[in-house]
């Protein structure tokens, strides 16, 4: 496994392992992805083993634009067209009926694929050089954190015969939203830091929000129920005013206090709700490797009352929920 600072001659080494039907690490603005041919069943099935994924969760094709992303889609929507117009490249993520050049595997059997135009310029150039879209899911073990650094991708696929592009620390840091366009109603899938509200204003419709359903297991999208984004170190989420019983034992996550109560380990997270998420990943990561018995995370602030901050927020509290799961 080699880890590269992503120029041009790493970009065309990634190009060659792609073409081979090999894996590719790449940085986006949201997390590190685990890259290979979506138009290739056996590189796809490589990162579903790689990941240990379910064959059953469906995974994020990558494009560099809206001409390769009505490429991937059997009907190209003006709701989707509207969406890639503001908000490509970015964390947004549409589904849609799939085109029939997309092997099965991808979509885990279903009708639909997930398709995605990240904004960062070592993904979009290893995919315009490929000249072919490549999926894209989060290159972590399933169910464990999200990588946003190429560290985070090392540390877990150690012994992975895969490349990494080094792209620096994702700026998001959590993943992209998924918005359901194959429905009547256009549907959230996952939160991210684009909200509804957003979405909503874009394609001039009213958007549902699928996340409580999933809460209910009645998903239509495996991958988004249960325990996930999990440290190995039992983590808990704990109101700000139970900090002071923290003992020195555990790691503490917080952003209203300076100090551990007891002189443990305190990792200091920002109050403005943008800069939290992209910074939580990495202090979960960074939290996991002390000696702690547990890790403590203080509820995240509560931003202001913008709409912005309320879905970011909401983001945040949906990926802390996972970790913390029983
Ligand atoms: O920000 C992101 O989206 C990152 C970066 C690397 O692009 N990718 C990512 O992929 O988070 P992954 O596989 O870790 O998460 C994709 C989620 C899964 O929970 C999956 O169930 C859902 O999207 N998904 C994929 N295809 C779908 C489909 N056709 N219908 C509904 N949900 C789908
Ligand atoms: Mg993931």
């Amino acid at each position: 496994m080699a880890e590269i600072h992503a120029g041009p001659e790493a970009i065309a080494m990634g190009v060659d392992r792609l073409s081979k039907g090999l894996l590719v690490a790449f940085p986006t603005e949201t997390v590190y992805g685990l890259g290979a041919d979506a138009l290739r069943a056996d590189a796809v099935e490589r990162v579903f083993a790689l990941k240990g994924r379910p064959s059953t969760n469906p995974l994020i094709v990558h494009v560099s634009g809206i001409d390769m992303a009505r490429r991937v889609v059997a009907n190209w929507t003006i709701e989707a067209q509207r969406i890639a117009e503001h908000l490509w490249p970015g964390p947004v993520t549409i589904v849609l009926p799939k085109a029939t050049n997309i092997p099965d595997i991808v979509c885990a059997g279903g009708p639909t694929v997930a398709v995605r135009c990240p904004e960062h310029p070592v993904a979009l150039a290893l995919i315009e050089s490929f000249g072919k879209p490549i999926v894209g899911p989060s290159a972590n073990p399933s169910g464990r954190i999200s990588p946003t650094t190429p560290e985070h991708v090392f540390d877990s696929m150690r012994d992975a015969d895969l490349l990494i592009l080094d792209g620096g620390h994702c700026r998001a840091g959590i993943e992209s939203t998924v918005v359901d366009l194959s429905t009547d109603v256009p549907t959230i899938l996952r939160l991210g830091v684009v909200g509804a509200h957003t979405i909503a204003d874009i394609i001039r419709k009213p958007v549902a929000c699928a996340t409580q359903e999933h809460a209910e297991g009645t998903s239509k999208s495996p991958g988004l129920v249960g325990p996930h984004y999990q440290p190995m170190t039992p983590t808990k989420l704990v109101p700000i005013d139970a900090l002071s019983e923290a003992n020195d034992t555990v790691v503490i996550l917080a952003w209203s206090v300076q100090s551990h109560p007891h002189r443990g380990l305190l990792i200091a997270m920002p109050t403005n709700l943008d800069q939290y998420a992209s910074k939580l990943y990495g202090a979960l990561h960074d939290a996991d490797k002390t000696p702690s018995t547990g890790i403590w995370v203080e509820m995240p602030p509560i931003g202001d009352d913008s709409e912005h901050d309320r879905s970011v927020r909401a983001a945040i509290m949906e990926r802390l929920q996972r970790a913390t799961h029983a």
